[in-house]
């Protein structure tokens, strides 16, 4: 049985917000859904959060059933956090405690200090700092073992001379936890009760201290401040630009790259240079995406070109398509294979079939389309009247003239060509040419106004 406790009832001053600090976000999710996911990824039996500022913004925002939430109204010390989530712990078990404002942990950093608590020792979590200032130190005898933690405020100078010092983080049998969780008294230089106390029980009542530090001392940074999130931030994407190059994909500045979500590609995948990917996305074989492209939870089939400054959001595109530079691709789009939608086009919940073409300054919404379409510049469909929204069917191999409209619901014929100019309000035939226009007039010896003189 692995118990999983995350302290984060922290206000997290220094981040200058109302948001409690556990909620603000790395790479799009939570600082505290990170450790929430590496918990998972331990095989937890339970997550227990300790919450505390921002009332239940925490819980509201966590919800999760999978989750236990434990309140620690007032913020006493860590040990005083533990033990507001001893009564839900069952002592057949260990205890592995985790900081929600510390996102970039590896579970396989964490592992053995789980293995340690599990062979009945204190596994900790420590790490050597150039610049240990204000962390907990890690006291050790002659030998080179554990006997205990000194927070920085209450050691001495020769254990402020200490580099080693405490993640915070440790795992041991929870039937100890809760025997040494009662034992802490607050008379130290901050008036809290301190976990870190609870080694120099384990200690004296025999336990091995078992120490392992991480391959990356970024994997126990905390955040407390924006300009620390920041870092982490860049760390974490870093991380992801570099699995994605190890994977094949080229990037053309991995350090101008941003997933906040999940990102598969396919081979031979090349990325421009400050493109975002939230969500959920897949790129196939061969894609290329061009600089300064948005793309939120979509799907883009093999050898299709996206160009620059295009915003695709709850799309599927398909194969060989090319779209951009500037297009806009709105949920509920999907486009078939050989499709081209070119710059300043927009194109809301509609299925775009074989090699249709939308190349310039349109708006296409709430439409099927056929294959081999061509739609001309300007061409709108007006598919809202105010209070409902209607669909446009433009059957195959339509022919779509510049700056018409196409007031919704209404179908084009197979093969049918609609003008230029045309606001069509009915039908158009299959196979036939339809247009609306006034017919063009000439006013012969007609002259301009000419500007008068203003006296004086
Ligand atoms: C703690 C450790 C210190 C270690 C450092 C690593 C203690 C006494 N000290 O110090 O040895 O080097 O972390 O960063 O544990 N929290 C609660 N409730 C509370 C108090 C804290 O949930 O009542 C949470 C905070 O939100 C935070 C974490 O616990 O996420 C650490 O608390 P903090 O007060 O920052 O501990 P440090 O003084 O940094
Ligand atoms: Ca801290």
């Amino acid at each position: 049985m692995l118990e999983i406790l995350i302290l984060a009832a922290g206000k997290g001053t220094r981040m200058r917000s109302d948001l409690p600090k556990v909620l603000h976000r790395l790479a799009g999710k939570f600082l505290l859904g990170h450790v929430v996911d590496t918990a998972h990824a331990l095989g937890a039996d339970q997550i227990c959060v300790v919450y505390g500022f921002g009332g239940e913004a925490v819980p509201q925002a966590l919800a999760d059933d999978r989750l236990t939430f434990v309140l620690q109204a007032e913020q006493h010390g860590t040990g005083h956090a533990v033990k507001q989530a001893l009564p839900r712990l069952s002592d057949d078990g260990v205890a592995l405690v985790l900081y929600g404002d510390v996102p970039l942990t590896h579970a396989g950093t964490l592992r053995p200090l789980v293995a340690a608590a599990r062979a009945g020792k204190l596994g900790l979590l420590t790490v050597d700092l150039g610049h240990p200032d204000g962390y907990g130190r890690i006291v050790r005898d002659a030998d080179g073992r554990v006997r205990r933690i000194v927070e920085h405020k209450d050691a001495t100078p020769a254990e402020r001379a200490i580099h080693e010092v405490n993640t915070g983080i440790l795992a041991v049998p929870t039937h100890h936890l809760r025997r040494w969780i009662g034992e802490l008294k607050n008379d130290n230089a901050q008036g809290e009760y301190y976990l870190t106390d609870v080694i120099a029980m384990a200690v004296r009542d025999g336990l091995v201290v078992e120490t392992h530090q991480p391959a990356h001392e970024w994997e126990v940074l905390g955040v407390n401040s924006k300009a620390q999130l920041a870092e982490l931030e860049r760390i974490h994407q870093g991380e992801v630009a570099r699995t994605l190059l190890d994977a094949g994909v080229t990037l053309m500045d991995p350090a101008r790259l941003d997933v906040r979500g999940t990102l598969t590609c396919g081979r031979d995948v090349v990325i421009d240079v400050n493109c975002v990917f939230e969500g959920r996305v897949e790129l196939g074989e061969g894609v290329q995406v061009g600089a300064n492209c948005v793309l939120r939870n979509v799907t883009v089939a093999a050898g299709t070109r996206i160009d620059a400054f295009t915003l695709i959001d709850d799309a599927a595109i398909g194969e060989a398509n090319r779209l951009g530079p500037f297009s806009r691709i709105r949920p509920g789009t999907t486009l078939a294979r050989d499709v081209h939608v070119g710059n300043f086009v927009e194109i809301k919940n509609s299925q775009i079939d074989d090699g249709s073409k939308i190349n310039h300054l349109s708006y296409v919404g709430d439409t099927s389309m056929g294959s081999r379409v061509n739609i001309g510049a300007g061409t709108i469909t007006c598919n809202y009247d105010g209070a409902n929204k209607h669909r446009t069917v433009i059957e195959d191999d339509v022919f779509v003239g510049s700056d018409t409209q196409l007031v919704a619901p209404i179908t084009v014929g197979k093969g049918a060509t609609l003008g230029a100019g045309t606001t069509l309000t009915r039908d158009a035939p299959a196979g036939e040419l339809t247009l609306s226009r006034p017919k063009q007039v000439t006013v012969t010896g007609w002259k301009r106004p000419v500007k008068q003189k203003k006296e004086s």
